[in-house]
């Protein structure tokens, strides 16, 4: 089998080099991306009478026509030619004839593979920060429809005050919102054309590189040509972004999955969301927030692994740089099944208001607000809390709650104490007092939900 670079070599390339140095088994998903790049090229080549305006048009069709039997699954892509760049090259000169060998006037395959994968993570990005805003228009609806439900509040999963439901899911949404903001921002940098540097120096040909960023809505072309080529950042911050999009699912799986428990039972996940066990008949198992979970570990490996590849290298191009597309695809499909999951699973998921509400009503979480009251009653802090604690210590040893203690039990410890601290020390007062900017209180929660609902509305999903 001849090979498109074989004129230099006298020998056929060993066959176990041919499997290991060939890319075509993963790198066939780029084939839209590579005609893509393709089309915009040959037309510039065009335009810039490089090549003939009508080989240029033969070459387009010959490119449209090897697209529609790629879209129609009619291909067989060949280890023979390497990679997804020569088995399409390959295919259109036996299509087109000698002419489709016009094709790669004045670029590489350097460039080639980096524009393919700028086209591929650019369209990813898109979809991936549509699927943020399902989820988190799942979360913004979770909120909304629970206003009254109020939960225990934890730190270090101890209960410590008591919050409204809507105010803990909606800490997810803002977790997402900066998740989506940081591919929004990496987009602009993906958004730079490598095409027309060549193999690393530029070109001999008076090509117009700008025309074929215009032609492929790049923002601009990279102005240096060693670093068009060998510029991997974008893909590290995909992954970067990525690693950080499911540490934040994977933390909201963990509460799920702790919520869903029957110690807990403050959520049931939809039936449609959990298996059961072969040998247990009882079980409900909360697997998909639990996999969501388990999959950080490939997520962040992909990051690591591409972190690794790059430290090191020399400029420009080097052939560890093939290394760089199998993670990037893994976490791509990773985060799409994660994110699909997700919206639906946390849409249909029912809250168990009463128990939540028996919870608050059954600790010590309203302990912080004694202390507030007798700090408003001229008290320092520090003194108000030495009191408050040994009011519950009291309180554990007679084995009651706060709002269980007479007047003149709390008057014993402190003579401000008066009838209205049972109003304070009622959990929905106590939430309800945490009116501070980005607080728990029904206003805060209103605000928030307001300034996420903006949020929805004003960025528009990219197409
Ligand atoms: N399959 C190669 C890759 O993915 C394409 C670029 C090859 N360039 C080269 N000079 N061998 O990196």
């Amino acid at each position: 089998m001849s090979k498109l670079w074989g004129g230099r070599f006298t020998k056929e390339t060993d066959h176990l080099v041919e499997q290991f140095t060939a890319s075509i088994s993963f790198d066939q998903k780029l084939a839209l991306e590579d005609i893509e790049g393709s089309l915009a090229h040959v037309q510039m080549l065009g335009e810039c009478q490089i090549i003939k305006p009508e080989e240029a048009e033969l070459i387009k069709k010959g490119l449209q026509s090897i697209k529609t039997k790629i879209e129609e699954g009619e291909i067989e892509y060949l280890v023979e030619h390497e990679d997804i760049h020569m088995n399409i090259e390959k295919m259109l000169i036996d299509e087109i004839g000698p002419v489709g060998g016009k094709l790669h006037t004045g670029r590489s395959r350097n460039d080639q593979v980096a524009t393919d994968m700028h086209l591929y993570v650019r369209r990813k990005t898109k979809e991936m920060i549509k699927l943020i805003q399902n989820a988190q228009k799942a979360l913004l609806k979770q909120a909304k429809d629970n206003m009254e439900a109020i939960m225990p509040g934890y730190t270090h999963l101890q209960r410590a005050q008591p919050i409204r439901f809507s105010h803990h899911i909606l800490a997810y949404f803002w977790m997402l919102e900066r998740d989506r903001q940081r591919f929004e921002d990496s987009l602009k940098r993906t958004n730079w054309l490598p095409l027309g540097a060549g193999a690393l120096a530029g070109t001999t040909f008076n090509i117009k590189r700008e025309r074929t960023a215009e032609l492929l809505g790049f923002d601009q072309v990279y102005p240096n040509s060693l670093d068009a080529v060998s510029d991997r950042d974008f893909m590290v911050e995909f992954l970067a972004n990525a690693a950080l999009l499911i540490t934040h699912i994977s933390r909201l799986s963990e509460e799920l999955i702790i919520w869903s428990s029957q110690e807990f039972q403050f959520i049931e996940l939809d039936d449609a969301f959990c298996t059961g066990s072969s040998i247990m008949p009882q079980k409900k198992n909360p697997d998909v927030p639990e996999l969501l979970r388990g999959k950080t570990g490939r997520v962040y490996g992909n990051l690591v692994s591409l972190l690794t590849v790059l430290k090191g290298l020399p400029l420009a191009y080097n052939k560890d740089m093939q290394e760089d597309k199998e993670g990037v695809f893994d976490t791509v499909d990773t985060l799409e099944g994660s994110l699909m999951l997700l919206a639906p699973m946390i849409e249909t998921m029912g809250i168990n208001k009463d128990k939540m509400f028996a919870s608050v009503s059954q600790d010590y979480s309203n302990a912080t607000d004694i202390a507030d009251y007798l700090v408003t009653k001229g008290l320092p802090f520090r003194e108000a809390h030495e009191i408050i604690g040994k009011i519950v210590l009291y309180a554990i040893q007679k084995n009651q709650f706060l709002l269980e203690l007479s007047i003149s039990e709390f008057k014993s410890f402190s003579t401000l104490f008066e009838e209205d601290i049972y109003t304070v020390l009622d959990p929905k007062n106590v939430v309800e007092a945490r009116n501070s900017t980005g607080g728990t209180s029904l206003y805060q929660v209103y605000h928030q939900v307001g300034l996420a609902e903006a949020i929805l509305e004003k960025e528009p999903v990219k197409s």
